[in-house]
């Protein structure tokens, strides 16, 4: 692992602590109930950088365009903690239970349908984030298959904005989030209206097709 990927890596898993213990040194809650609550909000967060990184680029060349080698491992640490969250939901929530949680009885049945787009959308991205699979599918194929990341995003916020009769909304950290993750998708929206073009630095592209 090169320097900026642990960096990385080291860095969401700081992020992921930190809110663990804020949230078992603020409530009662079982841990894994703690765990899938921290990793859902690391995760979300750590996506939602991951692609801001994007357009900051863009509208920001000279600030953002050597940050650009982080987003692979941001990603994919946003991915890890997404997966972390839903194992932990399915075994604490839902007791392992997979009929339970696509069945009608489960009143979260939509939000839990949105969460499971948004997690295999990110799956499909943590796939094909290999140097081989890049080569494979061509870097422009891969680039815009890059985008659905905007999407996963958009199928995540439905997840937590629906999940729980809104609960999560009602705090800073679900407000916040929501905020944020609107920001990102407009500063994209914004970013390909103004046909900006993509500085994508020389070390990003040679990090990533490197075997
Ligand atoms: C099959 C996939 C998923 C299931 C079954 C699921 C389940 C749940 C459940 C039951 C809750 C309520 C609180 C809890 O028990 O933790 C929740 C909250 C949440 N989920 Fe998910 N989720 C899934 C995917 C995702 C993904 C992919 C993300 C983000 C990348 C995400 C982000 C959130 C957020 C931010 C909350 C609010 C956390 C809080 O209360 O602090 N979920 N989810």
């Amino acid at each position: 692992m090169l320097p900026h990927e642990r960096r990385a890596v080291v860095l969401s898993a700081l992020v992921f602590l930190l809110l663990f213990f804020i949230n078992i040194s603020s409530n009662t809650l079982p841990v894994l109930k703690n765990v899938s609550k921290a990793s859902a909000v690391t995760a979300t967060l750590l996506i939602a950088v991951t692609l801001f990184l994007g357009p900051l680029s863009r509208f920001f060349p000279g600030y953002f365009k050597h940050d650009l080698i982080y987003r692979k491992f941001l990603g994919l640490s946003g991915f890890f903690f997404a997966l972390l969250h839903a194992l932990a939901a399915f075994v604490g929530t839902y007791k392992a239970d997979i009929f339970l949680v696509f069945s009608v009885a489960n009143p979260n049945f939509y939000p839990a349908v949105f969460g499971a787009i948004g997690l295999l959308v990110l799956f499909a991205l943590a796939a094909t984030s290999t140097a081989h699979a890049i080569k494979k599918l061509t870097f422009n194929n891969w680039k815009f298959l890059q985008r659905l990341g905007y999407l996963s995003l958009v199928f995540v916020v439905l997840h937590f904005v629906f999940v729980g009769n809104s609960y999560f909304l009602k705090s800073v950290a679900g407000q916040a989030l929501l905020v944020f993750s609107f920001m990102v998708v407009v500063a994209k929206l914004l970013a390909i209206a103004a046909g900006l073009p993509k500085e994508h630095s020389k070390e990003e592209i040679k990090h990533l097709t490197k075997s």
